[in-house]
């Protein structure tokens, strides 16, 4: 343990502790992992280690958003799909895909984002996007279908705006039948007429009436709303760590050899010694929490990214956030987190916790994409080389583990056992629009 624990987590120790001092520790998972059944490499772990491990499996069946009153819409789904991969949203030809491309696991395998310009993060895998409580590598969105319009309307990014995004579905008869369908008729007010309400040319965002863009915004949030719904369909499969832990719990289906024995000493450390479950727990890995390493900022000594201490700010001002009179739900738990955030300077660096589901497949790593591997990512855990000394910000758990770089080896292996599968086989992770063609041409081939 280091000297440096926060508030939150003395709090959450006591709790823990006192919740031991009641009932004795009892195992996750239904039978309880029968001791007998452990490989030698877990055999030194305590009743509480083990409890870590039996938490790592199943996931649970995904949130609901009643933020989006479409969010489980097979239409909205459907139309959400089609955007996601139509150059057309932006005036430089960027989709989503572009950077959140199916077959890198819906990221761009590069350090940092690349749009019209470089942006200033690196950009994540949406796979379980819709499992995450903040979304973006500061939280900076409380709901997919607000975070859709950051990237639009990002001058880096896509570059678009909102009238463009509107004019694509209005003047594209299969996206505005089916907006039709979804949310009754697309507004006639804005109609293509003599001026044209939605002409992005030549201010990007119209200057009209706010009765007009008070239409603009509440339609473009059901076109927003559309694109959350698609990205609730984009879910990781199952990993080894399942078949693990099933095998574990007695579970059919279950294997215990699912984690090779390198595995399964780098699980060990996982939920020990290595610390990593204080902030990587539970089926994702996450606490869903915000947290500062101490990862040098760009001047290669201090942290420089404010992070969540930003994104507080623009979350609680955002009028697309779930409180907001654009949600579907502005009294629900989510929308009373949102007015419940306060600032305060501890924030500063601050960023989520990232889930590891799929983690081997998303390399370059960290917000910034410092680190092209898994191993420089273990690396780093383990001699905290790259780290700026604890300042006044800090809030770190982390110590060097010393493990060396058999342990280091260990660990990676464990972290690619957390998911390898991203299926390929499932519609909603194909461009539907070269689907659509494929089997038109098909169709004409026969
Ligand atoms: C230029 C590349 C680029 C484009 C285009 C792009 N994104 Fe992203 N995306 C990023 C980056 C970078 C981040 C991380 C931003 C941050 O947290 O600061 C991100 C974050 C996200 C997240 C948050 C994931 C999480 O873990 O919480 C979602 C969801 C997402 N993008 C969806 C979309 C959608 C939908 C579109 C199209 C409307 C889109 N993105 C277009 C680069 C891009
Ligand atoms: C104090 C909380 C905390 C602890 C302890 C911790 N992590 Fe992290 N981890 C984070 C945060 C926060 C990030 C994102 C940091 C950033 O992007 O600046 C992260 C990022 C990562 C990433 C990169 C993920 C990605 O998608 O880029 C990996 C891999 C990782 N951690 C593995 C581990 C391992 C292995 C351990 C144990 C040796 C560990 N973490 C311990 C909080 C923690």
């Amino acid at each position: 343990m280091s000297m440096f624990v926060s508030a939150r987590f003395v709090s959450a120790w006591f709790t823990c502790a006192c919740l031991l001092l009641v009932a004795p520790p009892a195992l996750a998972g239904d039978p309880p992992i029968a001791r007998a059944l452990l490989a030698p490499e877990l055999a030194a772990l305590n009743d509480e280690e083990l409890a870590r491990i039996g938490a790592m499996s199943p996931l649970p069946a995904l949130p609901a958003d009643p933020t989006n009153r479409v969010a489980d819409s097979l239409a909205a789904a459907q139309l959400g799909h089609r955007l996601f991969f139509d150059k057309r949203l932006s005036p430089k030809g960027i989709s989503c895909a572009s950077c959140h491309d199916p077959a890198l696991a819906f990221t761009d395998a590069k350090p940092l984002a690349q749009g019209i310009a470089t942006a200033r993060r690196n950009t994540p895998t949406i796979l379980d996007a819709a499992r995450r409580r903040w979304n973006g590598w500061d939280g900076k969105f409380d709901s997919l279908w607000s975070q859709a319009l950051s990237p639009l309307e990002n001058p880096m990014e896509m570059g678009s705006s909102r009238a463009r995004l509107l004019q694509v579905v209005r003047d594209d008869p299969d996206l505005r039948a089916r907006y039709n369908a979804i949310f009754g008729d697309f507004p006639s007010e804005l109609a293509a007429g003599a001026r044209d309400p939605l002409a992005t040319v030549p201010a990007p965002v119209p200057a009209t009436a706010p009765a007009t863009q008070a239409l603009i915004d509440a339609t473009t949030a059901n076109v927003l709303k559309s694109l959350g719904a698609y990205q609730r369909k984009l879910l990781s499969g199952p990993a080894p760590i399942d078949r693990f832990v099933d095998g574990l719990n007695g579970k059919q289906g279950g294997d215990l050899d699912a984690l090779s024995p390198a595995a399964r000493r780098g699980l060990a450390t996982f939920v020990s010694k290595g610390g990593c479950y204080q902030c990587h727990r539970g089926p994702s890995f996450t606490d869903e929490e915000f947290h500062a390493l101490g990862l040098a900022g760009a001047n290669g000594r201090v942290p420089d990214d404010p992070a969540r201490l930003a994104a507080v700010d623009f979350l609680r001002a955002n009028p697309f956030n779930c409180a907001g009179i654009l949600s579907d739900a502005r009294d629900s738990a989510k929308a009373n987190m949102v007015k419940g955030l306060r600032r305060s300077s501890e924030l500063f660096g601050q960023f989520r916790t990232p889930s590891l589901r799929g983690v081997a497949l998303t390399a370059p790593y960290m917000h910034d994409g410092r680190f092209a591997s898994l191993d420089a990512v273990a690396h780093f855990y383990d001699t905290l080389v790259g780290a700026s000394p604890i300042g006044h910000h800090g809030e770190s758990v982390l110590v060097p583990l010393d493990l060396g770089a058999s342990g280091r080896a260990d660990l990676v292996e464990f972290l690619r056992a957390l998911g390898t599968d991203v299926s390929l086989g499932d519609p909603w992770k194909v461009n539907p629009l070269v689907e659509a063609a494929r089997t038109e041409s098909q169709a004409v081939g026969r």
